[in-house]
Parts: structure tokens; C-alpha cells; sequence
């Protein structure tokens, strides 16, 4: 008889593609994926504790499997990830849902196999979580679950304890794999017709750091000289390490994409100073002036926080005329989100939520009118669209081009991981739709 496992995943890219690495295991011990939660003979929470709504989604959904897992008393629950991470929270964890069965951290989840086979001969709970992250793992292999796209980890951590940020509590001091790892890696999902490889790290830029290594944009240029037709991309950089080098190797190896995620924060030199982001707004404006001075063409991503303590009206108009200047052709934007035992949430200052509520609403509407503009921009224009999925609501196709802008197309052929050229004949909002040529 089949056994099914079903993972939920909170959080960013590097969660999700931590479940492909958990859902590699779980098929190793035999069980097939479900979609269903109720179907499963093991569910799976992979936790983020980045911010607060992601951990009190993750409590919320493990509340709810009570019933369930009274009425099927043998089914498996494990919480893993960034939140059981941190200390003291296994424990709460425990004494809050007591019918969990296994609690792993971030730093053990190759151990998961062993923490399935020993609960499925025992009654207690099997608890563990390591303080310290030990050596980077080669041998989980992930089951790939977003052909045509391919995630590579290239760092583990980070060492940049940003005041605000929860991350190097939780996920170690910055380690890098070795490059013959990363780029044996990439070969393999070259060959298996993988066309689209992201290199995944906290900082990508500082990759190798400290080490005798290939440095970051030596690393790219090698992964974009395999043979094949590809696309590369990496994330996230910080912008006190991307290099002038970094923007010439983008603008030599055509596979690289030419898109930057660049995470800026704020505009606020005072709260940039605050946050510990080691950089100023005319420093990062200077970043931008090199990346495109080489790479014209290169769209700019960002991540922004808004209401970081003591956040002033003209702090927060700094931001706006920041995104304005850099014109991002998209952003991620956060209220910040107080975090225990990060430096922040000790500071003076936390800004009410109905003033960063208010500037949110403010700066989303500014950078979707900017996305707005820029989608306008291809109406008319035939682009290169890497196929990624069908949409089943929409009955159409879907795929990005280069830039990472997403576009909608009808085909009467399974035309998933194929390069297709797309007309764009409408743009509403960050998508377009056309047809292909
Ligand atoms: N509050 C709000 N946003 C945060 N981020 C990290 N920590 C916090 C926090 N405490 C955001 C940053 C980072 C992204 C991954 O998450 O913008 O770049
Ligand atoms: Fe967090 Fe800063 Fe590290 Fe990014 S660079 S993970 S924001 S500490």
C-alpha cells in the first residue's frame, strides 16, 4: 500500500527548496507525495520565522491538525525550519502541540530519515535540534519539483547581522560549498534539461569568503560556460559586496540574466546606518551606476522594510525617492517585524502600526505604478519566454522572460521548458499576455 507525504513550505526560495531536499528524502523511505493533507501519512511543516505573520501562519496550521491526527492516530507530524531554530522554541513547540512527532532544526535536516525511522518504533517524540550548523551535507538529494527551474545552493547562513534580521540566529554563520560541488551540480541538471538554474545564497556575492575558493563571479563564469542552452540566475546579493567584476561577468556571458536582485532596505541614511547595512543610499546608487553602466539593459529587483524603529516621515520619504531614482522594475515590501534577540527589537522607537501600515500602502503603490510602466513598455515587443506551467484557471501557458517579467500565451502543444518567442499584445500589471511567433 502507498504512503503519502505532503509538505507545507513557508518563507522564501531557500525553504523551498529545503522541501524539495526533505520531499527527496521522505521518497527515499518510500513515501509518494500527496497533495491532499488529509491523504498524508506524514505531514511535513518546513517553518520561517523571518517574520512574525510567517510564524504565527505556521502555529496556526499546526494547531489545526489536532483533529486530524486524532482521528489518524498514525500518521507522522514533523515541524522543521527556521522557527523551531530558534532557542527555546522546540520546547514551546512541544508543550503547545504535543501530538507532534519529530521537531528538527535548520542544521539537522539530513537527519530527518533517521528521525522518521525512530518514530515509526517508538510512542515519544523525537526532539532535536543542533545549536551548532556543522559541516555543509552534500548527500541530500532534492526531488525537483519546478522543472523547467533548478535551485543550487551556493551558501548556507549568513554573517551580516543585519540589526532587524533573524536569519544569522537561525541559520549559522555563512558556509559555502565547494564549487566542484555547485558546478557538478549544474551539469547534472544541465543534462537532465533543466533550463534554468538560480544559485541560492543570503549574500551570493561574499561566496567563498575566507576560503582559497573561486570567488563568486568566477563561479558564474564557469556555470555559464557549460554547454547547453540555459538560463542563470542567483540571489540575493548584498550590495556591499557587488563587485565591478560581478557586473562585467553579467555582461559577457549571455546565460546570466540581466536581472539583479539587490536589496536596498530604506533610503534613510540614518536607518540604513541603524539597520547595519554597512552602506549609504549614494553608495548603493553608485552600485546601480556600475551594474548598468556594463549591463544597460539589466532590470533591478529590491527588498524594502518599512517602519524600522524610529522610522520619521522624511526617513520613509527617502525611501520613496530612492525607488523613484533606481526606477526597480519590482520589489518585495515588508512592515518590519519585530524579531526576539536580534538588536532592533531592543532599540527605542518602534513605529505604530497604523504609520507603517500607511507608508506600506504608500510604497506598494508607487512601485506597482513603476511595474505598471515598465510592463507597458512591451506591448508591441516579441520576447523570449522560458515556459514554466500551464495555467489551469486561465486555460493558457505561462513563462518569463530574461528579465523576469511573466507572460501569458495560448498553445495547443505541452510547450513546458521550451524557449518560445511571445508578441506581447497586452500588459496588465506585473504580467503580460500575447501569442507566440
Ligand atoms: N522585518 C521585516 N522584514 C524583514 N526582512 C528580514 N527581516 C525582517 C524583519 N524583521 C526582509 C528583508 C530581507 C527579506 C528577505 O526579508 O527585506 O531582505
Ligand atoms: Fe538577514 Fe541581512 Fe543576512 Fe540578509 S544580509 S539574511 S537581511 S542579516
Amino acid at each position: 500500500m502507498s504512503k503519502y507525504y505532503h509538505i507545507t513550505t513557508y518563507g522564501c526560495q531557500m525553504n523551498v527548496h529545503e522541501s524539495e531536499k526533505i520531499a527527496g528524502i521522505l521518497s527515499s523511505l518510500g513515501y509518494e507525495n500527496c497533495d491532499n493533507i488529509e491523504d498524508a501519512d506524514i505531514a511535513v511543516f518546513n517553518t520561517c520565522c523571518i517574520r512574525e505573520n510567517a510564524e504565527n501562519h505556521a502555529f496556526g496550521n499546526i494547531g489545526m491538525l489536532k483533529k486530524l491526527k486524532a482521528k489518524k492516530k498514525g500518521m507522522i507530524i514533523a515541524v522543521g525550519g527556521c522557527l523551531t531554530q530558534q532557542i527555546g522554541k522546540a520546547d514551546i513547540l512541544h508543550d503547545k502541540f504535543p501530538y507532534v512527532d519529530i521537531i528538527f532544526g535548520t542544521h539537522n535536516l539530513g537527519k530527518l530519515k533517521e528521525y522518521v525511522i525512530k518514530k515509526q518504533s517508538q510512542k515519544k517524540s523525537v526532539i532535536e535540534v543542533l545549536e551548532s550548523e556543522g559541516e555543509i551535507s552534500e548527500n541530500e538529494k532534492p526531488l525537483r519539483t519546478s522543472y523547467p527551474n533548478a535551485w543550487i545552493n551556493i551558501t548556507y547562513g549568513c554573517n551580516n547581522f543585519c540589526t532587524y534580521c533573524i536569519v544569522p540566529y537561525v541559520r549559522g554563520r555563512e558556509r559555502s560549498r565547494k564549487s566542484e560541488d555547485i558546478i557538478n551540480e549544474a551539469k547534472e541538471l544541465i543534462s537532465l534539461g533543466y533550463k534554468e538554474l538560480t544559485l541560492l545564497g543570503q549574500n551570493v556575492n561574499s561566496y567563498a569568503n575566507g576560503t582559497d575558493d573561486i570567488t563568486f563571479p568566477e563561479l558564474l563564469k564557469k556555470i555559464a560556460n557549460l554547454d547547453g542552452k540555459f538560463r542563470l540566475r542567483f540571489m540575493t546579493s548584498h550590495p556591499k559586496d557587488f563587485s565591478e567584476e560581478l557586473a562585467k561577468v553579467i555582461a559577457e556571458n549571455p546565460k546570466i540574466c540581466n536581472a539583479v536582485h539587490l536589496p536596498v532596505q530604506s533610503g534613510s541614511d540614518r536607518i540604513l546606518k541603524a539597520m547595519n547595512r554597512r552602506y549609504t543610499s549614494a553608495d548603493y546608487l553608485k552600485k546601480v551606476e556600475i551594474l548598468k553602466k556594463y549591463v544597460p539593459d539589466c532590470t533591478i529587483t529590491t527588498d524594502l522594510i518599512v517602519g524600522f524603529p524610529t522610522e520619521s516621515d522624511e526617513d520613509f520619504n527617502d525611501t520613496l525617492s530612492l525607488v523613484k531614482e533606481v526606477g526597480f522594475s519590482s520589489a518585495f515590501t515588508f512592515v518590519y517585524s519585530k524579531r526576539e534577540g536580534t538588536v532592533a527589537a531592543k532599540m527605542d522607537g518602534q513605529i505604530p502600526e497604523e504609520v507603517s501600515k500607511k507608508r506600506i500602502m504608500q510604497l506598494i503603490s508607487l512601485v506597482n505604478s513603476q511595474t505598471r510602466e515598465q510592463s507597458a513598455e512591451y506591448v508591441g515587443k516579441t520576447i523570449e519566454i522560458l515556459c514554466e506551467g500551464y495555467d489551469d484557471k486561465k486555460q493558457m501557458y505561462l513563462g518569463r522572460d530574461e528579465y523576469g517579467r511573466m507572460a501569458y500565451f495560448y498553445s495547443d502543444t505541452d510547450v513546458v521548458g521550451e524557449f518560445l518567442n511571445v508578441k506581447i499584445e497586452s500588459a496588465s500589471g506585473i504580467s503580460l499576455t500575447g501569442t507566440l511567433v
